[in-house]
């Protein structure tokens, strides 16, 4: 008989396998590609293979609410007390499927393009480059507080035109939302997630309205004009997108940027390497990124059933994808536990696959690239103070805070 997923060591409330879960993917890929895991409700997929086609499979859902109630799925309604989080996350794009995802995604995609992200690079480094005045010669200092979370918060906060004063709710209200995309959320956590979800929807409907009054030149004031002109979004679509972008804006960056450090002071020969020669700094973001993934499992509803590896999967399961096992799969990368700072091609899968690719991929490897090469620049002593404590999330995997000196 198979041996569970509990036995294989997949535990992602362990702080053990939270650290450094490469072993247990590796186990699962050998001797389990698909297991059904009782304490999470998951099938876990971990081939790179299997990773990569079930993402472009519309057999599969990040909802199923568009094809079916939760009665027709066999799933359980979620409690009334939940709706103000649902009505806001099914209201953006990560969560809707097509058409309205097509439509919705068309609309905002126009601000995230390469082209457009290039254009903001000259104001992501002014950013970057007065985070690092303020820690610079301050001896000891948290990466993760003084420059991982200011840069992506005040980048994203920008876009959209949140003013100055409101800007530190945002990390509160994202970080409580996001309690509840943990596996079984304590009953604390999906209270934390629903009250934050009231409050930010009532903070952005009482800014869309001031910017309908006085339009600026900010994506919310664009998006408000599409909705004055007809029926192509809905005010909930917008809300809830701008909520999506302001929280899926920063949450992995800041995990990834922390995280990425970490395996940097492992790993001193490429630390050396980069700080010689930081041409290398596309590759090496994108290398950080499969290396050690900040996001390690995404979810998907089974529309329709289906049949992998000699495994039954019913309509109504849900899949654990494991992004991060499949970044590591040697079938799919070679030395794959190596980090090659000048790996190419390198075809991760840490900003997902298909319909749902991350909008802000361009965006988010510019604000690494710049917040790389800025401390590697101007911080060229920099060094671990101590080793830092993970947090305790799994599916928002990151460090609690990284303490360096400069
Ligand atoms: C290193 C940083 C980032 C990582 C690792 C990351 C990862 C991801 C992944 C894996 C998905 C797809 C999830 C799925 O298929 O279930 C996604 C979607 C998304 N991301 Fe990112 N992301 C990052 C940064 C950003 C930034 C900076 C923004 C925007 C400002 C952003 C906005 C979005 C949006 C809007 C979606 C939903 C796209 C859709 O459903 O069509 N992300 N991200």
């Amino acid at each position: 008989m198979t041996a569970t997923a509990a036995e294989i060591g997949f535990r992602p409330d362990d702080p053990a396998f939270i650290a450094d879960p490469y072993p247990v993917y590796a186990e699962l890929r050998e001797r389990a590609p698909v297991l059904y895991d009782e304490a999470t409700d998951h099938y876990l997929i971990s081939r790179y293979e299997d990773v990569s086609a079930l993402l472009r499979d519309r057999r599969f859902g990040r909802t199923y609410l568009h094809v079916a109630t939760h009665a027709e799925m066999g799933r359980p309604e979620p409690p009334a007390w939940h709706d103000p989080f649902w009505d806001l996350i099914n209201a953006g794009i990560l969560d809707m499927e097509p058409p309205d995802h097509t439509r919705v995604r068309r609309l905002v995609s126009k601000a995230f393009t390469p082209r457009y992200v290039e254009g903001l690079r000259p104001r992501v480094q002014a950013i970057m480059d007065g985070l690092v005045d303020r820690v610079a010669g301050a001896g000891e200092f948290d990466l993760l507080a003084e420059l991982a979370e200011p840069l992506p918060v005040t980048v994203i906060a920008d876009m959209l035109g949140i003013p100055e004063e409101d800007r530190h709710r945002l990390r509160p209200w994202s970080a409580d939302i996001c309690k509840m995309y943990e596996l079984n959320p304590s009953l604390e956590m999906q209270r934390d997630a629903v009250r934050a979800s009231i409050e930010f929807a009532d903070y952005l409907r009482a800014l869309l309205a001031e910017r309908r009054r006085r339009p600026g030149e900010d994506l919310i004031s664009q998006l408000a004009q599409v909705l004055d002109e007809g029926e192509r979004l809905s005010e909930s679509e917008l809300v809830g997108t701008c909520v999506l972008l302001l929280n899926a804006g920063h949450e992995a960056t800041v995990n990834a940027t922390g995280i990425a450090w970490w395996t940097l002071f492992r790993n001193p020969d490429a630390l050396r390497r980069l700080r010689e020669d930081r041409s290398l700094l596309p590759t090496a973001v994108d290398e950080l990124l499969r290396y050690d993934t900040p996001a390690p499992m995404f979810e998907r509803w089974v529309l329709e059933g289906f049949e992998l590896h000699g495994v039954e999967i019913p309509r109504g399961a849900e899949l654990g994808l494991l992004f991060a096992s499949a970044n590591r799969d040697p079938a799919a990368f070679d030395r794959p536990d190596e980090l090659d700072l000048s790996r190419e091609p390198n075809p991760h899968l840490t900003f997902g696959a298909g319909i749902h690719f991350c909008l802000g991929a361009p965006l988010g490897r510019q604000e690494l690239q710049v917040s790389f090469g800025t401390i590697l620049e101007r911080l060229p002593g920099l060094e671990l103070a101590e080793e830092p404590r993970w947090k305790p999330g799994y599916v928002l995997r990151g460090l609690a805070e990284l303490r360096v000196r400069a």
